[in-house]
């Protein structure tokens, strides 16, 4: 409620020099206010001038002029001139007083165009890559066809996100501990222990040392604190990799079916794939030895290979190792999602057999916290060390030092731990609610089985739809499902569909799944 001042004057302008229009019929107080009287007055006065009412050069009213008609201290009127001429809205003279600036801040952070030039138009206009790219540029801007950002998670309704049932590669959000988190970073600010002017490229100490204990103990990953380097997601490993260790041309052994992402990231940097088939026991790297033996890197999913599930041998393990520490190739191994295995405990990591130092190993919080956090690590051969921490300086300088802290105290603390603990359960029942829908509703279409690890199944096609129509029907109704197709260098010998559990209580994947069988039951030659 106002409790001083009256009725807004009339819009009239102050001419340069004379004393503004009297500041109480202009500043009104507000008691149920939870802002600061020195706020209000701030407010009030940099409404004044910056919608002209008050035109630069005119002179303010005296701050003890101005605390008398308001009935308050005159401090209370000086902190708001203090911060105003600290924005640049007003200046002093010494012994003639404040006045409106002649040039307000909001002019300089406003670009303006001449006269009789346009502004810049904002619309996309398509553009020949060639006339305009550098090389290296064209393959970077053809490198996304099968590497689709997620646009499809939308922000729902009154905050939250909408992700579409059965989208792959996302945890369950709603059970992300946000209150917890946001008490863990709280502490870092409140005991001001986070640094606000910059940060180490290759990641802060305490996180680095965190995930080497973590990957000690869960991963067997044998390395120091030193070896591990904190990027923005593994997207930025997989770049960093290519930028440092390949040049255009060089051989690459990419799994078939197998992630876009790193194959965009590879086909950026101007390599040539050579797709390698997998099948139960992961990729087939006597084909690969076979088809490329002089490739300069090979990119592995050991663990879990995304898309299709299977775990690389031990036998398969030693050969890829023993090649490359023969032939001087590397090894990128992608552990995305090693802590969801169900039915028995993690395999170690490809990096902990490796006695040469061939094994760059990447692994991320995307799947585990939340993909939006895009913190990730590589951890490097001690040779690749200043070489990576080089790289980050040049292509980013740091990650964020504070949102590292936090995960450094969330992993020291044993919150992680605790998460992915819970989430392991949580997604083991998610998956058997899937198989038992799909089983029920979806039978006709798919054939659906049961997977000892991950975050989505592979649901392989019963019928004659093609998996891209099969995923354009399921997207018509507000479903996404990965079609196999999308995930392959050379067309797969039978078609699939992956279907996402994680981020899906079981009553909206039972939803989903009815949403989605009507809907194939009406697509023209569904079966
Ligand atoms: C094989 C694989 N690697 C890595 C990632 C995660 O990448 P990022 O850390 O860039 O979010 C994904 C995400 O879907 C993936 O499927």
């Amino acid at each position: 409620m106002p409790f001083s001042g009256t009725e807004r004057p009339p819009r009239t302008r102050q001419r340069r020099g004379r004393p503004t229009s009297s500041p109480a019929t202009l500043v009104v107080l507000d008691a149920a206010s939870t802002a600061p009287l020195w706020r209000q007055i701030y407010d009030a006065i940099r409404a004044a001038i910056t919608d002209g009412r008050w035109a630069p050069g005119a002179r303010l009213p005296a701050t003890r002029v101005l605390a008398a008609d308001l009935a308050l201290s005159r401090n209370t009127v000086t902190a708001a001139f203090d911060q105003l001429r600290a924005e640049g809205y007003i200046t002093r003279r010494v012994g003639a007083g404040s006045f409106v600036a002649d040039t307000l801040p909001e002019t300089l952070l406003t670009v303006r165009f001449a006269a009789g030039h346009a502004a810049p138009r904002t619309h996309h206009r398509p553009v020949e890559p060639q006339r305009i790219l550098s090389r290296r540029g064209r393959a970077i801007a053809t490198s996304c066809t099968a590497f689709s950002v997620s646009d499809d998670v939308k922000t729902a309704r009154g905050g939250g996100w909408r992700v579409p049932p059965f989208r792959t590669g996302v945890p369950a959000l709603d059970e992300f501990p946000a209150a917890l988190w946001s008490r863990v970073a709280g502490r870092r600010w409140r005991s001001r222990s986070v640094p606000l002017w910059g940060g180490a490229p290759a990641g802060e100490r305490p996180l680095r040392t965190a995930i080497r204990d973590y990957l000690g103990s869960a991963r067997g990953v044998r390395c120091e604190a030193e070896q591990v380097v904190i990027v923005n997601g593994s997207q930025q490993a997989l770049d960093l990799v290519a930028r440092l260790l390949l040049d255009p041309g060089d051989q690459v052994w990419m799994e078939d079916p197998g992630y876009p992402g790193a194959r965009a990231a590879f086909q950026a940097a101007g390599a040539d794939l050579v797709a390698v088939a997998c099948d139960a026991d992961g990729l087939e790297v006597e084909q690969a030895i076979c088809a490329a033996p002089s490739a300069r890197l090979a990119y592995v999913t050991p663990s879990h290979q995304f898309p299709l599930g299977s775990v690389m041998s031990v036998f398969r393990r030693r050969t890829l190792l023993d090649w490359a520490s023969k032939s001087g190739g590397w090894i990128v191994e992608d552990d995305y999602d090693s802590e969801y295995r169900y039915a028995s405990r993690p395999l170690p990591s490809l990096q902990g057999l490796d006695t040469t130092e061939r094994v760059i190993y990447v692994g991320t919080f995307s799947k585990t916290l939340f993909p939006a956090l895009r913190i990730a690590y590589v951890v490097v051969p001690s040779v690749l060390v200043d070489a990576f921490t080089a790289a980050c300086t040049v292509t980013h300088r740091h990650v964020v030092p504070q949102t590292q802290l936090t995960l450094a105290d969330f992993l020291a603390e044993g919150h992680f731990h605790r998460h992915v603990r819970r989430m392991r359960a949580l997604y083991e029942e998610r998956q058997a609610a899937l198989v038992s829908v799909a089983a029920r509703e979806l039978d006709v279409h798919l054939e659906v089985s049961p997977a000892p690890a991950g975050m989505h199944l592979v649901a392989w096609l019963r019928g004659g739809m093609c998996d891209v129509t099969f995923a354009s029907v399921a997207s018509a109704h507000g479903l996404y499902v990965g079609p196999l197709s999308q995930y392959a260098i050379n067309t797969p010998p039978r078609g699939g569909v992956l279907l996402g559990y994680a981020a899906f209580p079981p009553a909206t994947l039972g939803k989903a799944a009815v949403r989605l069988a009507a809907a194939l039951g009406r697509a023209p030659g569904s079966r």
